[in-house]
Parts: structure tokens; C-alpha cells; sequence
């Protein structure tokens, strides 16, 4: 059996932070200038059901059968032998490692189990439908982040733009043009089950002003999907302004992500906005093609810790 290598990008939320966990559609795309991989290589005289893991990254060195039960990669690797059906499998070495900024909202550990999932099956010569590979990556992150909305296994399973709305097929469209995003990290964190519950709270106390909030951005994200669609950039940002309004009103941004997202707009923004769960984290700007240098000086001038640029290219759409 030969060694097996298999990749998958980041991501990160454009459009529906929030809303998408009420049911309305949020847009994510795939960064790929960020990435996990996996390679799984025989381990030649070893004894059957002998796994060994190794993530440098994490300082993991471990057989599978000392890890806890619940560790994601043990989780993604029992999936995947149980899902093709290998119960004392030839011994292999499974290593795992990531340029993905970890709980930062860029997928990081969707995008491990995918790759830890593809490459494993891919070994035993079983390559997986990217649906059942998504599926199997929902069911390890429901083990590590309780109920979450799907969006991260789609999007990096796919490695297109999603519209995603819950318990609905995700659905993939055209893009026109090129769009180039700036992810920029304010360098603070809540984690994203915290402010999910704190929205749930408010929205327990005033159901009627919070659904009219997660309407007025699932109405933005809509029409979001028409401005990729058509390549409208001047109406993308503005629309990336108006999501940024509402996530305020529901009470996720902060001080640090305004203060990034007013940089970004000085600098040429065509709009800008915080993604993923808020109160810190990661900001998107939206820049025009000649103005990417001078936005990302701004943005680390003005305190942010890490810049990734991104451009969603027409054909990365569909
Ligand atoms: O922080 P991220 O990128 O994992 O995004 C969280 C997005 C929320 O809508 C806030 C939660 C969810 O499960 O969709």
C-alpha cells in the first residue's frame, strides 16, 4: 500500500454569521491560503489494528488506542474504518498537520477531519463521496462544538462557495469575476458557543426584535449571493456594511473588530464586516483589486495580528 497525501483549505463566513443558527442562509468560501493535511503511510512488519498519530503541531505522538474517545482525530479515524467497514485494519502511521489558524473561525477542525477522513479510506483504496465525507466530518464536529450549523464540513468538504442554510441541500452558484477578501485577526477570542448562547439568551427575552434582525440578514445574505453572482463588488460591500450594522445590533462585534473594520474602510474598503462568531476573532474586508497592499498595511498599523488575503476566482463558485 503506498503512503496517501490529501489537503483541504480553510474557510471563512462572508455573509449569515448568526442568522444561519435561526435558519436563515449564510455564504462561506474556502481559503486556500491556509491548509490541513494528512499523510498515512503502512507500517511495514506492524501488527494488525496498530495505529500510531502523529501531529506535530499539537505535540501529538501517541498510538490511536491511548488516545481519549473523544479526540477528533481518533473520532475521524473510528469513523472512517468503521465507515469501510476494517475492523483490525493493517498497521498503519496516520501524520497530521496544519497551517490553519486554530479557533479562529477558519475551519481548522473540519478541515483536519477531512483530510484525516479521505486519507484514511483513500488508503484502503475505499475513496469516499465528498457528501459522505462531509457527513462524517459533521459527526466529529458535533462531538467537539455540540450542535453546529454544517456550514464548516460543506464549504471545505466542497472546497467551493456555499450558500448554507439549515436542514436544507447546501446550495453552490456562479461567481463572476474575482473578488479579493482580507481576513484580519483582532488577536482577541470568545469562543464562538459563547456568543452563540449569548444570542440565543437575548433572543429568548425579545424573540420578535431578534427574529427581525436574523430576517434583515438573511434578506442581506440573499442578495449577496446575487452580487457574486453578478460580480457587483460596489453592492457586495455596501451589503458587507449593512450585515456588519445588524451583527452589531444583536450584540457580537467589539471594540477591536470596529476598530480593524474602520481601518479597512479608510484604507479602500469596499466594505467590511467581523466573521464568524464575534466579539474579537477575524474581520473581512472586501478590497478592490489595486488597493490589497495598502488595506493590509492599514490593517496591521492599525493592531491586527495576522492578515490573510484571499480571491474567490470565477469557476470556484460552482
Ligand atoms: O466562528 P465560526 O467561523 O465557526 O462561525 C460561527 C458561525 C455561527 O453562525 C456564529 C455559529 C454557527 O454554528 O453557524
Amino acid at each position: 500500500m503506498p503512503a496517501i497525501y490529501s489537503k483541504a483549505p480553510g474557510k471563512i463566513i462572508l455573509f449569515g454569521e448568526h442568522a444561519v443558527v435561526y435558519g436563515q442562509p449564510a455564504i462561506a468560501i474556502p481559503v486556500t491560503q491556509v491548509h490541513a493535511t494528512a499523510r498515512v503511510f503502512p507500517i511495514l512488519n506492524g501488527r494488525p489494528g496498530d495505529i500510531r498519530i502523529q501531529a506535530p503541531d499539537i505535540h501529538l505522538d501517541s498510538a490511536l488506542s491511548d488516545l481519549p474517545k473523544d479526540d477528533p482525530i481518533a473520532t475521524a479515524v473510528q469513523l472512517s474504518l468503521e465507515t469501510i467497514g476494517l475492523n483490525s485494519p493493517p498497521a498503519f502511521k496516520l501524520q497530521v498537520s496544519s497551517t490553519i489558524p486554530i479557533a479562529a473561525g477558519m475551519g481548522s477542525s473540519a478541515a483536519i477531519s477531512i483530510v484525516v477522513i479521505r486519507a484514511v479510506s483513500d488508503f484502503f483504496g475505499r475513496h469516499l463521496q465528498t457528501d459522505d465525507v462531509s457527513q462524517l466530518t459533521y459527526q466529529v464536529e458535533k462531538i467537539q462544538h455540540g450542535v453546529p450549523s454544517g456550514i464548516d464540513n460543506s464549504v471545505i468538504a466542497y472546497q467551493k462557495a456555499v450558500c448554507f442554510t439549515r436542514d436544507k441541500p447546501i446550495e453552490f452558484f456562479d461567481i463572476t469575476g474575482s473578488t479579493h477578501w482580507i481576513i484580519a485577526d483582532t488577536g482577541e477570542k470568545t469562543p464562538t458557543r459563547v456568543t452563540v448562547g449569548d444570542v440565543r439568551n437575548r433572543y429568548e427575552e425579545e424573540r420578535e426584535t431578534y427574529q427581525d434582525y436574523f430576517n434583515r440578514i438573511g434578506a442581506i445574505t440573499q442578495k449577496a449571493k446575487q452580487g457574486l453572482i453578478k460580480g457587483d463588488k460596489e453592492r457586495l460591500g455596501n451589503l458587507m456594511d449593512e450585515n456588519q450594522h445588524w451583527l452589531a445590533q444583536i450584540g457580537v462585534s467589539s471594540q477591536s473588530i470596529e476598530h480593524l473594520i474602520e481601518a479597512a474602510r479608510e484604507a479602500g474598503a469596499l466594505g467590511a464586516k467581523l466573521s464568524g462568531g464575534g466579539r474579537g476573532g477575524n474581520i473581512i474586508a472586501l478590497s478592490p483589486s489595486g488597493e490589497i497592499e495598502t488595506i493590509t498595511a492599514a490593517l496591521l498599523e492599525a493592531g491586527a495580528k495576522r492578515v490573510i488575503k484571499t480571491i474567490l476566482t470565477q469557476g470556484e463558485g460552482s
